[in-house]
């Protein structure tokens, strides 16, 4: 008589997960400013909100910097994916720097719907996440925050309290990388307050995020326990996180493999495993070795919405000519 078999996890990866257009397209751009320019190449803000990114860059000579203040005259400077208010592209440009802008098209968007609906007279109310590097570029678009005009909400209750000057012009915006669920709650009571209240022409949360939470919306449903790859400031990552909570999963975010506890994993048969948009790929498959480590694994990786989403980068500037 054979041994009964001891019983393999099953580990199910999310498809999509990992790395978007929008993210790949702001490392290359560092990545390509490294190259036309030579080290060390400046960063405002974090490039993309992961730590394993950020050392990488940094070990290959870049230097994040949290304001174009520390920049010194003269350089090249890359703008985060996230995006920027407009008073840094002054800033910028009253100081000659090469600016190379890696905002993500889908935020640039976001921001050239808010000056739209300014324009044409609205008060925009804009779904966010307030201390976030997005939130605070698109705030920044408000011509004279002394007598606000964009208004910043993360809940229902937050919409009672809000106070404009034309209840009839109101429009709303929302943060790329917010959950679809969370945001329809504050969309409702939005849309309760404001019977006429203007809707973006499409949806401001970006496919990558969409597609990211349906998948493991759907793994979490099946799993005991859901490992999100991201790091801490990811918000893409955290509702990741919270969207497979809500489908009934225990979930924990974790930078990388070496933050994997196993007591997490005691007595889970299945675990759901993704990453947010900033995480890499190879952080995955280190998460997997891990829980390889840990047992025998039966590795499965259930077909997801194939995404064909590819942004250009931009052209390399100039550098400014020293003055004799
Ligand atoms: Fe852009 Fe969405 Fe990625 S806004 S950077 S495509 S998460």
């Amino acid at each position: 008589w054979a041994a009964a078999a001891h019983p393999s996890r099953r580990v199910v990866l999310a498809s999509p997960r990992s790395f978007c257009a929008g993210v790949e397209r702001a490392i290359e751009i560092v990545e390509q400013a490294l190259e036309t320019y030579g080290p060390p190449v400046y960063v405002r803000r974090q490039i993309v909100h992961n730590t394993f990114v950020v050392a990488d860059l940094e070990r290959r000579g870049a230097i994040f910097v949290e304001e174009l203040s520390e920049v010194p005259d003269g350089v090249p400077v890359v703008l985060s994916a996230h995006g920027v208010a407009p008073s840094v592209r002054l800033e910028a440009e009253a100081r000659a720097l090469a600016v190379v802008d890696a905002t993500c098209p889908l935020v640039a968007k976001v921001h050239s719907e808010a000056r739209r609906a300014l324009r044409d007279g609205n008060s925009v109310v804009f779904i966010g996440h307030p201390n976030h590097d997005e939130s605070e570029g698109l705030m920044g678009e408000d011509p004279d925050p002394r007598s606000p005009r964009i208004h910043l909400v993360e809940s229902p209750e937050e919409v009672k309290a809000l106070e404009v000057p034309d209840p009839d012009r109101v429009a709303y915006l929302m943060q790329t990388t917010l959950a679809e669920d969370e945001a329809e709650h504050v969309v409702k009571a939005l849309r309760e307050t404001f019977p006429g209240i203007g809707e973006p022409p499409s949806s401001d949360i970006c496919y990558a995020t969409t597609n990211r939470q349906r998948a493991i919306r759907d793994v979490a449903a099946g799993a005991d326990v859901v490992l999100v790859v991201g790091s801490a400031n990811s918000s893409n990552s955290l509702r990741l996180v919270e969207v497979a909570e809500r489908a009934g999963a225990a979930a924990h975010l974790v930078d990388g493999a070496d933050q994997v506890d196993p007591a997490w994993l005691a007595g889970a048969g299945t675990v759901g495993l993704t990453a947010g948009a900033s995480a890499p790929p190879a952080l995955v498959e280190e998460v997997v070795a891990a829980l390889a480590a840990l047992g025998p694994i039966r590795r499965e990786e259930p077909a997801g919405t194939e995404e064909t989403y590819r942004f250009t980068l931009p052209a390399m500037p100039a550098l400014p000519t020293k003055k004799a």
